[in-house]
């Protein structure tokens, strides 16, 4: 008698015998509406500029974000994501360009405000490292970046960004106590609806190395980030980070940098009833994207890499392929 139990009675190849079945056991799924897009902007009219660390990634003046937010919108992309290419001589040590009302991030919400109402969401960095002349995401003095002054300055940008119509606020500083402080200032100006996404676990990593130069911070960064980031080598802390976030008010948290940190996710998705974001980052992005170009790994590793954050648990992804994959599971 075969026992079906075990070989040769049980066979897990059956299931994968065709297209069709394959399908029918699919555990996880790629959807439009797990994508977030990035958007670099910068000054000027009419400009479309390759950045040299992202190949295929644009920035763009503000008037052609409807070039790209049509395509976005008609895709169905839940979510934009706003990084401002700040001119040098807008910067300075306590990045105060954050507060202008007609600096970029502002100019562009306001644009994508008008001309897409609510079909797209906008996300809005909080940090100060597009604006600061030593490129740290809070007040460098004495070569300490200080904490609580830094987020009176992130108080102050969130109900600006608030104002001129963003979504969602991501803090992306990693100061201490800055959700809860943000999430009051928000409730007390009436911002009730606006979101909070915190940059909850975020790593130093060396993978943010193509953003910094695309955002022109990498010349600029003095050090590294790692008293206020988090060491590559904790997990644990990772939920500490999480459980206090989730306290102070945020509404979704993050996970940053993505694959080298797919157990983070994992141990989030098990230990919170939480939505969580992976931001697939930069360097990621340009690994992948230079192995397709020089022919190493084919396109498909693109769906892939993205699946496996879906394996892990993440309720979206930002990701620099948002716009291409998007079309591509349209069809
Ligand atoms: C800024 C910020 C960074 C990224 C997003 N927001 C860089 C950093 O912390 O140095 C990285 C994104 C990427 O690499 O794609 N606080």
């Amino acid at each position: 008698m075969i026992i079906t139990g075990k070989y040769p009675g049980l066979r897990l190849r059956r299931n994968r015998k065709s297209d069709w079945t394959r399908r029918l056991v699919q555990e996880n799924h790629l959807s439009v509406n797990d994508l977030v897009l990035p958007i670099f902007v910068m000054d000027g009219s009419n400009k479309k500029e390759s950045i040299p660390s992202m190949p295929d990634i644009y920035r763009y003046s503000v008037d052609k974000i409807p070039t790209i937010l049509d395509n976005a919108v008609k895709s169905k992309i839940p979510m934009v994501a706003l990084f401002p290419y700040t001119k040098s001589n807008l910067k300075n040590n306590s990045g105060c360009e954050a507060l202008n009302e007609n600096n970029l991030v502002c100019r562009s919400i306001r644009l994508i405000k008008k001309n897409y109402k609510n079909k797209i969401g906008i996300m809005c960095d909080v940090a100060l490292d597009p604006y600061t002349s030593h490129g740290h995401d809070g007040i460098l003095s004495r070569g300490k970046i200080l904490n609580d002054e830094t987020i009176e300055i992130l108080i102050k940008q969130s109900i600006l960004q608030s104002e001129m119509g963003c979504d969602v606020i991501a803090p992306s500083d990693m100061m201490d106590g800055r959700i809860g402080k943000i999430r009051k200032a928000l409730d007390k100006k009436k911002f009730q609806d606006v979101q909070i996404l915190s940059y909850a676990a975020k790593y130093a990593s060396s993978f943010y190395g193509p953003f910094r130069n695309a955002v022109g911070s990498n010349n600029l960064l003095k050090g590294d980030k790692k008293t206020y980031q988090m060491d590559f080598s904790n997990n644990q802390e990772a939920l500490r980070e999480i459980a206090l976030d989730i306290k102070e008010g945020a509404d979704m948290v993050m996970v940053k940098p993505g694959m080298p940190y797919l157990d983070i996710i994992k141990s989030v998705k098990e230990n919170f009833k939480i939505p969580v974001l992976a931001y697939q980052v930069s360097g990621e992005y340009s690994l992948i994207k230079n192995g397709i170009n020089k022919k190493i790994i084919n396109d498909n590793s693109i769906i892939e890499s993205l699946t496996s954050f879906k394996r892990a648990g993440a309720s979206a992804i930002i990701t620099y392929f948002a716009d291409k994959i998007a079309k591509k599971l349209r069809q």
